[in-house]
């Protein structure tokens, strides 16, 4: 069963699966783009400072998809002090196209303090057709709660980091949006085995891949599929690509979800004592050396 789109709130429908290009070094990035169109990505995400958008255009121009059959992600990233008016219109000629299917405040603290003022620049785009629909991306609950307080569209979603070490805190955030009919798209959701390995994440996914006799990175995706997410992730392996496509077919059972939250909520945990006590060995240090000093000259 291959994914199905997701419903937004302005009535358009988003595939669940987008191949993200960050990272991809300027020089491959057209050929792995290609890559995951010939496996079967119709989405792909980008973003102004992941400066690939003219390698991206090139490999949506070389498919020779027609514009209706993809969907294109970029984001206002504020390079160069650019404003979203003039960066949406560099970003399409680099992209080759004539609008992009979301656009996306890349980050909260691009607004400098006025959400309010930013987000009207991104409903203006909309309103001119340069973007079919408008978004944010790692905006906290707060974050939301001022921008809807004042805005005459809603974003369809929030980009977020999401994976099991951030599923605690994260989960109060999930709500709010899933209240507001704001999808999320989780990104980095592979960490526990990118950059976290070793940690108690690992048990529960190696279980259920084991049951279900598919790869830990499909558990992991199919976690994130649970939690509503459209999955935002990346490989410059094709049949990895191939294998994340196939999570379509993955159901993970609500046992399987809750141990892996559970397991991550322990990461979580653990990982928040290491940063305190850290900060008391730091602080232990910096208060023996002033002492030291203080004796030194006595
Ligand atoms: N909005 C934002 O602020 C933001 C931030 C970060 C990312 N993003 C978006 O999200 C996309 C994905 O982000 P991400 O790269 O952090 O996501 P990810 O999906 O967590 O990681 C993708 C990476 O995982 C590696 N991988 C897959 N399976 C693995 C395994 N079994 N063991 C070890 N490594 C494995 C892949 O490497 P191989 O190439 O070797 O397969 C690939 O580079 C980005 O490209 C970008 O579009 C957005």
């Amino acid at each position: 069963m291959p994914f199905k789109d997701i419903l937004l709130n302005d009535g358009r429908h988003i595939p669940a699966i987008g191949f993200g290009t960050w990272k991809i070094p300027k020089d491959v990035a057209s050929g792995q783009v290609e890559q995951g169109i010939d496996v079967g990505f119709d989405h792909i995400d980008t973003a102004q400072v992941y400066r690939n958008e003219e390698e991206v255009g090139i490999a949506l121009k070389e498919s020779g998809l027609a514009r209706k059959d993809f969907w294109l992600t970029t984001k206002w990233s504020g390079v160069d002090d650019k404003d979203p008016e003039t960066s949406i219109k560099e970003s399409l000629e680099k992209l080759k196209v004539d609008y992009v299917d979301l656009y996306l405040i890349h980050h909260p603290r691009l607004c400098k303090g006025d959400i309010e003022g930013t987000w009207k620049k991104l409903e203006k785009i909309k309103k001119e057709g340069y973007a079919k629909s408008i978004g944010v991306s790692n905006f906290s609950k707060e974050d939301l709660q001022e921008l809807i307080a004042s805005a005459s569209i809603k974003p369809v979603v929030n980009q977020i980091l999401l994976h099991p070490y951030v599923i605690s805190s994260t989960t109060p955030l999930l709500q709010y949006m899933s209240s507001q009919h704001i999808v999320p798209e989780g990104y980095s959701t592979l960490i526990p085995l990118t950059s976290k390995p070793g940690g108690p994440v690992d048990k529960p996914v190696q279980k259920i891949a084991d049951r279900l006799n598919v790869k830990p990175e499909q558990v992991l995706l199919a976690w994130s599929k649970a939690k509503d997410a459209v999955i935002v992730t990346t490989s410059s392996k094709k049949d990895r690509l191939e294998g994340y496509l196939d999570v379509g077919d993955i159901v993970l059972t609500p046992e399987d979800v809750k141990a892996i939250d559970d397991a991550g909520a322990k990461g979580e945990l653990w990982e928040e004592r290491r940063k305190k006590l850290a900060v008391g060995a730091k602080w232990t240090a910096a208060a023996t050396l002033v002492g030291y000093a203080l004796w030194s000259r006595l």
